[in-house]
């Protein structure tokens, strides 16, 4: 949520500026600002609404010069998306301003303190408070200034503070909202996260809750927030600034849907090695997982359906219960966790507010705690008992794709470490699944190339797709009550059995967030429960329905369907004459693999399915409307 990135140094600091905040635009894209020191009294600012193009467009008409500056692009949480309302804010005289990824608590109240004595305020943000009590405590050092008015604040916050009275400096600090420090040579950065700093740099210092930062052009320090200067060491990463580029791909989820054969096998050759599954960042001794008698897995969107197919090759491997809970609910209902329990959380990003929330919940109930986790160094990466990275690299599409999948391969890997620790699966079994494993990224890959063969074929389904879709939202919308038809208007159905059904979920969750086609996933054996009433010609559903051990019971389900004029687009072994015996409206195939291990390979028509339908409708794939990459606030 929100985008911070920071420069000081010889440059001309406003295209640097502009080209950060648009690797960070993926975080919040509803308005956004700079500001600039520039030699004067007051600081030089520019705000917009909408995306950064229209920030980048009017700074192309006025132009400000200066060699340090923050910027901040937004996701709305107090105010509309305005200018107003876009940071950067600054004070009554224009003389200091600040950026903010967070939420101020007690904001009203500051907010009415401040005015009775004198602040102007002209947005309707919690930011603004930050400022003007930075303001009222300035006493020509800005460092001071920021860590008295700390002091009032209640909430989350990563800032960066610039003064006009203090050329070269940024004053930053960190609480519960990620910030990196990027470091250059004779030049230093401030960002949300490590992509934005790439093509600057690989050497990083990873901010720490409740550091203070002062970052000149040759110098950065740390305190904390009572002045004590704390050390974190630099770090190099291994993320390369191609990474975090299109690379001649269209939109970033696109490229990103084409790197995951790539990664799973990745993931495979790290780690296993001499057959035996290793986790080298883990933290966490077998003998401390031995006394566990429950697993627990938290997460949301995305990453909660990595969990209910973890739940499935948890229990197969490891003979454990394993429950799933989204993090936002498990976190308010008093879980029931404690010292025999696991509770593994599992998010890209690292910083998902409720999730984080939830494992700090777990911790406190004296539960083991593990997190797998896309990007290094992250706050539930810290927070946690244990972690285990995924190493996708950095995934820049708001619809997460790459992160599912790795976080698919590291349950499946951990499944098979649990086996060997808890001894629930036979070495010749072992030895067989992994071998198994070993082939899904050429499966995986043979989907992609099919996708790139017949792209054609898709973009004609889903021009097809549109143009039906319409044709039934007009019948609904009608004013013709002859035509208007007393029906559901077109919406997907994804049905799944087993450890499919997850995936239903999350074929469902990509439509809905980058085409806005309303989208449900079912377990198909619940159909005849409740939804088999929306079924007429209008719905389009999708039957993810691979050989497996309930393919009978799918092909009943979706007779009932048929029988009822639903038109069904079933996703099939390659070779499946059954089901094209039930006249589908189009199939998609897929290489034969087990049922254990399919969930990594039928995912991906569903993602290009999204994708292509977002691509018709003419939306903006990487960066869906109200979205933000890392939800930050609860
Ligand atoms: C869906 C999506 C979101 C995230 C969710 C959790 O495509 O991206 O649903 O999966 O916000 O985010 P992380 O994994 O960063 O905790």
């Amino acid at each position: 949520m929100c985008g911070i990135f920071g420069y000081t140094g010889r440059k001309e600091a406003q295209p640097l500026i502009i080209q950060g905040l648009k690797h960070l635009e993926y975080r919040g894209y509803d308005s956004s600002g700079v500001a600039i020191q520039n030699g004067l009294y007051s600081i030089a600012f520019e705000k917009t609404r909408g995306k950064i193009k229209n920030l980048e467009e009017a700074l192309r008409r006025h132009p400000l010069g200066g060699h340090t500056a923050i910027g901040h692009t937004r996701w709305a949480t107090h105010g509309t998306p305005n200018q107003l309302n876009a940071h950067p804010h600054l004070d009554n005289e224009n003389k200091i301003a600040v950026v903010h990824n967070g939420i101020i608590e007690n904001y009203a109240h500051l907010k009415e303190k401040l005015k009775k004595s004198g602040a102007r305020f002209r947005s309707e943000t919690d930011t603004e408070v930050i400022v003007h009590l930075i303001a009222k405590y300035y006493r020509d050092d800005l460092e001071s200034a920021v860590r008295r008015a700390l002091k009032d604040i209640r909430g989350t916050y990563a800032i960066a503070v610039i003064c006009s009275k203090e050329p070269g400096r940024i004053v930053a600090a960190k609480l519960d909202s990620p910030l990196v420090v990027g470091i250059g040579d004779k030049e230093n950065f401030l960002a949300s996260d490590v992509s934005a700093l790439l093509e600057h740099t690989n050497q990083v210092i990873f901010v720490e809750n409740g550091d203070l930062i002062v970052i000149n052009r040759d110098s950065v320090k740390l305190t904390n927030l009572s002045g004590r200067p704390v050390h974190r060491p630099s770090v190099k990463v291994d993320w390369n600034v191609a990474q975090a580029k299109k690379g001649g791909f269209p939109h970033f989820m696109i490229k990103e849907i084409f790197e995951q054969p790539g990664i799973v096998t990745a993931i495979l050759r790290e780690r296993i090695r001499n057959a035996k599954i290793h986790f080298d960042e883990l933290k966490i001794t077998a003998s401390e997982f031995k006394k566990i008698k429950k697993i627990v897995v938290i997460a949301c969107g995305t990453a909660y359906h990595a969990g209910l197919v973890g739940k499935y090759i948890l229990e197969a491997f490891a003979d454990i219960p394993v429950g799933v809970d989204t993090s936002s609910e498990f976190r308010y209902r008093n879980p029931k966790v404690g010292k025999d329990t696991l509770v593994i959380a599992i998010s890209q990003s690292g910083e998902t507010a409720d999730t984080l929330a939830g494992l700090r919940e777990a911790k406190a109930k004296g539960a083991l705690t593990l997190v797998i986790c896309n990007v290094l160094a992250s706050s539930l990466s810290r927070e946690a008992g244990g972690v285990i990275y995924t190493h996708a690299g950095p995934e820049i599409a708001v619809a997460s794709t790459k992160a599912y999948t790795a976080q698919l391969a590291l349950l499946y890997l951990l499944g098979f470490y649990f086996a060997g620790i808890f001894k629930t699966l036979p070495n010749s079994k072992m030895r067989k699944l992994l071998k198994e494993f070993f082939q899904i990224p050429s499966k995986m890959q043979r989907i992609l190339e099919l996708y790139k063969r017949e792209e054609t074929e898709w973009a004609k389904n889903a021009h097809d797709f549109n143009k039906r879709y319409h044709a039934q939202l007009e019948k609904y919308f009608s004013t013709d009550p002859l035509k208007r038809k007393r029906s559901p208007n077109g919406f997907f159905l994804y049905l799944g059995r087993g450890i499919n059904f997850p995936n239903a979920l999350e074929g469902a969750l990509k439509l809905k967030e980058i085409a806005y086609i309303p989208a449900e996933g079912y377990p198909a054996g619940e159909m005849k429960h409740g939804p088999i009433a929306l079924i007429d010609e209008n719905p389009w559903v999708i039957c993810i329905a691979p050989a497996s051990g309930t393919y009978e019971k799918m092909i009943s389900n979706i007779q009932e369907i048929k029988a009822r004029g639903g038109i069904i687009i079933p996703i099939i072994t390659e070779g499946d004459n059954q089901m094209r015996k039930l006249n589908p409206l189009y199939s998609i195939e897929i290489p034969r693999c087990s049922e254990l291990f399919s969930p990594l390979v039928t995912v991906l028509p569903l993602q290009l399915i999204a994708y292509c339908a977002a691509r018709e409708f003419g939306e903006d794939i990487d960066q869906p409307r109200n979205l933000a990459k890392s939800v930050t606030v609860e």
